[in-house]
């Protein structure tokens, strides 16, 4: 039995006797200021039972747990008493759970973008009325880009980026820190991304790219580009992949994949609407999920 709650509590065996002397004490201790306090309110074996067992309560429920994390931090055992108090606590209602927490948290989100920003305009649209995530501000490499209106019509702040300090400078994470914001999507971003944004923001960056990979991926592969070769390769179908973001070019781990037909008489342009077509229809989603099973 001992072993079993020593794998509970994730202790080792010393720390698991300490633990279980903490424990002792303070029964023993409580036992005895109990008595002091019922005779210095004046209660005899002889009074209303109902007062007896108020202050016994109200002796186990605050003098008890606080005596415990006396002997507890004498004993060197602070953290361990400490995180026993609060799931006490947090039982009765007093504090709140990290879950609780959590879950209302609401997740900032930042969309990289240097194109027309469709898809950005996209995700803005499905989050909308959404009170625990918002799209918190729009980072674009690129003047005068279309994603830009977007973020103005939505009056979302944006950031415009230059390369020297977004690749080999601080990549700009002070600005993203302060912004609040804790998870990136990238919505035809096209520079690589660099390890110090991957490291502030690990498992936090998606990206969406417009065919199935590994196929189709890559430095220079971006936009009309991917459908061009695709439809030149003959390929039958295309599709678009969701992705975690690493130090190289469209290599992160998949998340999702979805594909469409490609008929012999598809152009690069009426491919790149189809795959539009499927990036509106999954992407916002597919965010929302990974979301969704974060706060969990
Ligand atoms: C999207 O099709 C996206 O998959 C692609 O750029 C397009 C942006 O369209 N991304 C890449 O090619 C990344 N390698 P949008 O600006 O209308 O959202």
């Amino acid at each position: 039995m001992f072993k079993r709650m020593q794998q509970k509590w994730g202790i080792s065996g010393t720390q698991f006797w300490v633990i279980f002397v903490a424990f002792g004490l303070t029964g023993t201790t409580t036992a005895i200021i109990t008595r002091y306090i019922t005779s210095w309110v004046g209660l005899t074996p002889e009074s209303f039972w109902l007062w007896k067992i108020l202050l016994r309560i109200s002796i186990l429920i605050f003098g008890y747990q606080f005596i415990l994390l006396v002997f507890g931090a004498l004993l060197g055992q602070w953290n361990f008493f400490w995180k026993y108090e609060k799931k006490l606590l947090q039982k009765l209602g007093i504090m709140k759970s990290e879950m609780a927490k959590n879950s209302q948290k609401i997740t900032k989100m930042a969309i990289f973008a240097s194109g027309m920003g469709s898809n950005a305009a996209n995700i803005i649209d499905f989050f909308k009325n959404r009170s625990d995530v918002k799209v918190a501000l729009i980072i674009c490499n690129k003047p005068g880009a279309g994603v830009l209106s977007v973020a103005e019509k939505h009056q979302i702040p944006t950031l415009l980026i230059e390369k020297d300090r977004f690749a080999k400078g601080d990549a700009y994470l002070p600005e993203l820190k302060t912004a609040g914001v804790d998870f990136i999507v990238l919505a035809g971003f096209l520079w690589k991304v660099p390890p110090t944004l991957i490291a502030g923001y690990p498992h936090q960056i998606i990206n969406i790219h417009p065919a199935l990979l590994p196929k189709y991926g890559g430095k220079g592969m971006y936009g009309s580009k991917v459908h061009e070769a695709v439809i030149s390769a003959g390929e039958q179908e295309s599709g678009i992949t969701i992705h975690f973001v690493n130090e190289h070019y469209d290599e992160g781990a998949s998340i999702f994949q979805a594909a469409c037909k490609i008929e012999p008489t598809d152009t690069a342009e009426t491919l790149a609407a189809k795959i539009h077509e499927l990036e509106y229809t999954h992407f916002p989603k597919q965010i929302d999920a990974m979301l969704t099973s974060q706060t969990k």
